[in-house]
């Protein structure tokens, strides 16, 4: 087939949904209006660990409009079968009121069911829940790592680490400390379950909705069929969506015993109880080295915590093994176990985590040598992965950091800390290096083709606020040779075809790939309808040499001859034309090649020498992601990282009070986050090109690795105004006091 033209992709479109959200007509989770609905609100555990000793509901069930108070005295047993498909680490899942065990401060110990919001609040707070409470362990630092197999913690080792490091000329041994970090996406999550009979419909904020479906399905021993799942739009998620929380089977639950359909939405406060969260780590990394600056050991000791119940693990490993040419490097995971509900993947996950301790120890280490630290980095640039000996599809690394030291002026730079005032603040910058695996999902897709010469494109994909919506018109449109305005894509319904969840910045390529194998399979078939028809001006043109454009099929060299798909699909009488098409990437193990997005990321940062406030002044981000289908959407994919990213170094810090397994500061107010005033200039650079080894499409990923690498650049940064090296996440004003 001759390659369509690109008139969408690379477009800097806005959203084609963006009408919808400032109108306030796209419809989230909460918002969708289902007759007869009725609210539930969760009554959460106030002990960290221990048991229920008895639930008083008599003041609750004696309040007006309440219909039910239900817990794990008159709950029915659920099935709980192991799903398929679903986003579940190892362990037991957490099983909505079937026992009387206390695992975690915040744990759902009951739900309260009435007609109104008010009611059902009201309620809530009636129902008087006794415990015998233990103190529960919540501190990383000072309790003990389980032994065992961890499928996900393995030992890993290549030459001699130790003896390496003994003989280094330089070693530099170093522990930082990363605090949790809770999920705090815009919209809350919220769950609607409405039950026809045996089927159960749910309007729920999910990164997954194909996972959504297995786990309920699962949670009540039903099939999957019988439960749709729908997201049409989802005002944010870095991750807390990915998996199916008890809130959702709670509301499914619920629905099922007052026999109405129940909406469930989460309170803020509510939010830091069961939705997941980054991990605190303590890591220690020592690095050995010639004076020269050719890193020759990495030795990584971390350990990072989870529930009891369940053995969360993140991609911490891999770019301890594969970013640098290191010829010894040893890693030791440890999960430590706590009475603490279950993590989950958190933007940039592992990588970020691995990315703030590697980039930190770089910097000192190029301090210590008197080396530059994008030359530092250079120095130990691979020739293909370290961790497999496989090439590299694509590593534009190099290439990042010279493009941005020109455009950040790196090279003005006097080396020495604490070299640059500004009244009172001191001025730094610094760079590190971000990085984040190539991750491709299967996934499927179908398009219709109408009389009217407009086109529908679906998958069961998701917007989290990435422009999916956007980004799969724009594929779409030019595999079809449509305009962007006669494409519509719809997706956020696990009954269409089914596509991976939207984490680990896997949607682009795979649905991406997805949706242009199904348009190109549409176009060829309205192509061969032409050149069969003997009354198509393209009748006996080979089907090779026909493109479409603008709606309208022509021979490839000569535009003149032609006739638009309206035109065509009317005197074949057809109202529509269909086609189904889908990505299937080889399996992991089939791969030949080592597949990652790389960015450099640079930060200038004035930190006040009285006061030890940071202020970032500007940043800049250069990414080798492949092909940039969407840039205006890519953009602010760049800045929101980048943003994630200052906040994760400057402000976020879950605060738990370990007597009892309490969150501090369960709420916006007391957990920092960026606002406007925090944010400077933010540029983001793409490395023109394209990753056809990848995929099908040419790209690589984007979400996560935009985060991955700010944190350690602020805190570089940070170090090269003050001298001061903080080895902590975040960096505050006492630790530079
Ligand atoms: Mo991303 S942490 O996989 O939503």
């Amino acid at each position: 087939m001759s390659p369509q033209p690109q008139a969408a992709v690379g477009a800097p479109l806005s959203r084609v949904d963006g009408r919808l959200k400032v109108t306030g007509k796209a419809k989230y989770a909460a918002d969708h209006d289902i007759d007869g609905v009725v609210h539930a609100v969760v009554v959460d555990s106030s002990v960290g660990r221990g048991r229920i000793t008895g639930i008083d509901t008599r003041a609750a069930e004696a309040q007006p409009g309440v219909l039910k108070v239900i817990s794990h005295r008159n709950a029915p047993k659920l099935a709980y079968r192991d799903a398929p498909a679903g986003i579940r680490p190892p362990g037991q899942r957490l099983r909505v009121f079937q026992d009387d065990a206390v695992r975690f401060f915040g744990q759902p110990v009951a739900v309260v069911v009435a007609t109104t919001p008010e009611a059902a609040q009201h309620a809530a707070d009636l129902v008087a829940v006794s415990y015998d409470a233990e103190e529960p362990a919540t501190d990383l630092t000072r309790s003990p790592a389980e032994d065992g197999p961890r499928p996900f913690a393995q030992p890993y080792a290549r030459g001699n680490a130790q003896e390496a490091l003994a003989s280094a000329d330089v070693r530099k041994e170093m522990t930082f400390r990363l605090s949790r970090n809770h999920h705090n996406p815009m919209e809350t999550h919220a769950t609607i379950a409405r039950w026809d009979g045996d089927k159960v419909t749910l309007w729920d904020k999910t990164q997954h909705v194909i996972g959504t479906r297995n786990e309920v399905a699962s949670a009540f021993g039903i099939p999957a069929e019988n439960v749709r799942v729908l997201a049409p739009f989802i005002g944010g998620a870095f991750g807390s969506a990915l998996r199916t929380w008890p809130h959702v089977t709670i509301a499914a639950l619920a629905a099922r015993e007052v026999g109405r359909p129940v909406k469930l939405a989460l309170t803020r406060r509510q939010m830091y109880f069961t939705v997941g969260y980054r991990p605190a780590y303590e890591y220690k990394l020592s690095l050995g080295s010639t004076r020269r600056g050719r890193v020759t050991a990495m030795v990584h000791e971390m350990k990072y915590e989870t529930s009891r119940y369940e053995q969360f693990w993140e991609a911490n490993q891999a770019l301890g093994q594969m970013l640098y040419a290191v010829p010894n490097v040893s890693q030791k995971v440890q999960i430590v176990p706590l009475d603490v509900s279950t993590p989950l993947w958190m933007r940039g996950p592992g990588y970020g985590s691995a990315a703030f301790v590697i980039e930190s120890a770089m910097d000192e280490l190029a301090h210590e040598l008197g080396i530059d630290p994008i030359e530092l980095r250079l120095r130990n640039e691979p020739h293909e992965d370290p961790s497999t000996g496989e090439p590299f599809s694509t590593r534009r690394l190099a290439e990042c950091f010279r493009v941005g030291a020109r455009e950040f002026g790196w090279h003005r730079r006097n080396p020495r800390p604490r070299s640059t005032r500004d009244g009172d603040w001191l001025i730094g910058t610094g760079v590190a290096t971000g990085c984040y695996d190539v991750f491709r999902g299967q996934a499927q897709a179908h398009a219709r083709l109408h009389a009217d010469g407009t086109a529908v494109v679906q998958s069961a994909t998701h917007d989290v606020g990435t422009g999916t919506y956007t980004s799969m018109t724009q594929v779409a449109a030019d595999a079809l040779g449509l305009a962007v305005r006669h494409v519509t894509f719809r997706l956020g319904d696990s009954s269409m075809p089914p596509a991976p969840p939207q984490g680990a910045s896997q949607t682009m390529l795979s649905v991406g790939s997805a949706v242009q194998d199904t348009c190109d399979k549409l176009r060829k078939q309205a192509i061969n309808l032409a050149v069969e028809d003997e009354r198509s001006p393209l009748h006996g043109v080979d089907a090779d040499d026909v493109v479409v454009r603008g709606g309208r099929l022509h021979a490839k060299d000569n535009p003149t001859r032609g006739e638009t798909y309206r035109q065509l699909l009317a005197r074949n009488n057809r109202t529509h034309l269909d086609a189904r098409g889908s990505y299937t990437p080889e399996p992991p193990n089939q791969t030949r090649f080592s597949m990652y997005g790389y960015a450099a990321m640079f930060a200038e940062v004035a930190v006040d020498a009285r006061l030890g406030l940071v202020r970032v002044r500007r940043m800049l981000g250069v990414y080798d992601a492949g092909r940039i289908i969407s840039p205006k959407l890519a953009d602010s994919q760049a800045i929101g990282g980048m943003v994630g990213g200052i906040g994760a170094a400057l402000l976020e810090h879950t605060v738990t009070d370990h007597r009892d397994g309490r969150i501090v500061n369960a709420n916006l107010a007391d957990y920092l986050v960026p606002v406007n005033a925090d944010i400077p200039d933010l540029k983001a650079i793409y490395l023109d090109g394209e990753d056809f080894k990848a995929d099908p499409i040419g790209v690589k990923s984007l979400g996560e690795l935009v985060q991955i690498g700010v944190a350690p650049a602020i805190a570089n940064a940070v170090f090269h105004a003050t001298g001061r090296r903080v080895r902590e996440l975040p960096i505050t004003a006492e630790a530079l006091l």
